[in-house]
């Protein structure tokens, strides 16, 4: 195994986990996981921070049932019920 610095300064993880059988998951249809996800990635390649921030679609949270969930590494920014709207303030996170 080799040890690296993280590549990234910030990195977003975006739960886009998906579940059969009715039961609840950020990214199934209707709850908007995956497209929170994509919106953030544009929303960061937009403002030029590809590269040094990344936007990674997670598996579950543990907190299904809130989401969509989010949380950006290494401040501990955790924020659920997230939507394509907050973008702009998840991005002011990115940014600082
Ligand atoms: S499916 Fe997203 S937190 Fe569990």
């Amino acid at each position: 195994m080799e040890r690296k610095p993280v590549p990234y300064s910030k990195t977003v993880f975006v739960c886009t986990n998906i579940r059969d059988g009715g039961r609840v998951a950020c990214g199934n249809p209707g709850r908007g996981g995956a497209e929170l996800c994509e919106a953030l990635k544009v929303a960061v390649k937009k403002l030029g921070l590809k590269g040094k921030v990344r936007v990674a679609r997670s598996g579950c949270l543990d907190l299904c049932e809130k989401g969509p969930n989010l949380f950006i590494y290494p401040e501990g920014e955790w924020r659920s019920g997230v939507a394509e709207k907050d973008v702009p303030e998840i991005v002011k996170l990115l940014e600082s």
